[in-house]
């Protein structure tokens, strides 16, 4: 997307059909924002990770919704022209389905989102269908769920047997019928990943499910080496990448006073934005997400995923 022009759903449903990647982070406050909006980022994030990341919290689940709106509010205020998907905490939207519509109207009214992201498959699918009757986009999530996560063991790789492969393109469709503007799947492999996104009409992205999705999510704090307990391993951290670009930047301004007082480009912001542009520049050129940032699958286990009648089924689709 070019810089200072906020993306929609209509183009962004054309990226996907003319594979154009999707670039995406999360954001949760107002200068790092910023520097994504800066580094021609095409959507934020507000994730509930901002509670474990930004408020110190050891999970996500205790994010509170009042505190999703102070951080999507920050995040607005620096990405003006930045498409903001507001992530529903736990708690936002399991009730009922007037619950998820009153807290997604919190999100964009209060905050000024253009869409909602909330975790879960079928057992969602009326509050995604309740949203997008209300005339808010709404984003699917599946995979590895980190709100749900306890509920299957943990924080575990998805869709490495035919049963969670299955279960997850199942679910996947279910959301696609209810609605849903677009999906997220979490923690799988490339091929399964791909293999669900070209069953869908919708834009299916993907944090840590590999290269064959239609787009790519990054914690913001995992690309720039700011969060200090633990990263994954899908997730990548630029600034090893930039800061000799970052030197060499200061070391062409002389007067490097200047360059703070007047430009504030002599600190972390710059090295913030160079990172992300980095990232985005890799995701469009189809460098990232390489091997290594990938979950690999042994081949028997993928032969068994083959013999799916999803596999075959969307091996029909791709070639009518
Ligand atoms: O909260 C978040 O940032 C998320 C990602 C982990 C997908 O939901």
């Amino acid at each position: 997307m070019k810089r200072g022009h906020k993306l929609n759903l209509l183009e962004l449903n054309r990226m996907k059909r003319t594979g154009e990647p999707v670039t995406w982070i999360t954001a949760y406050d107002a200068p790092l924002a910023h520097a994504a909006e800066q580094a021609g980022i095409d959507m934020i994030l507000v994730g509930d990770s901002g509670g474990m990341v930004q408020l110190g919290h050891k999970s996500t689940n205790p994010v509170t919704m009042d505190e999703m709106i102070v951080l999507a509010q920050s995040a607005r205020r620096g990405a003006p022209a930045t498409f903001i998907v507001g992530d529903m905490p736990q708690g936002s939207f399991e009730v009922s389905d007037e619950d998820a519509v009153r807290n997604a109207v919190r999100f964009v009214k209060d905050a000024a989102c253009d869409a909602v992201k909330l975790e879960g498959g079928r057992r969602v699918s009326s509050r995604v269908r309740a949203i997008a009757d209300a005339g808010i986009l709404a984003i699917g999530h599946l995979g590895l769920t980190p709100q749900s996560a306890t509920s299957f063991g943990g924080y575990r790789v998805q869709c490495k047997t035919l049963e969670s492969f299955e279960s997850t393109i199942e679910e996947s469709l279910a959301l696609e019928e209810a609605g849903a503007a677009g999906l997220l799947l979490e923690a799988m492999p490339s091929e399964p990943a791909g293999q669900i996104a070209r069953s869908l009409r919708i834009p299916v992205l993907g944090i840590g499910a590999g290269s064959q999705v239609d787009g790519q999510l990054l914690i913001m704090h995992d690309v720039l080496g700011f969060y200090a307990d633990f990263r994954p391993l899908f997730a990548k951290c630029y600034v090893p990448q930039v800061i000799d670009r970052f030197r060499d930047h200061l070391a062409r301004h002389a007067d490097l006073r200047r360059l703070g007082r007047e430009e504030r480009a002599d600190g972390l912001l710059t090295l913030a934005r160079l990172a992300l542009e980095e990232y985005v520049g890799e995701v469009r050129s189809g460098l990232f997400p390489g091997e290594e940032y990938c979950y690999p699958i042994e081949p028997g286990d993928l032969e068994i995923l083959e013999r799916s009648k999803y596999w075959v089924k969307t091996r029909e689709l791709t070639s009518t």
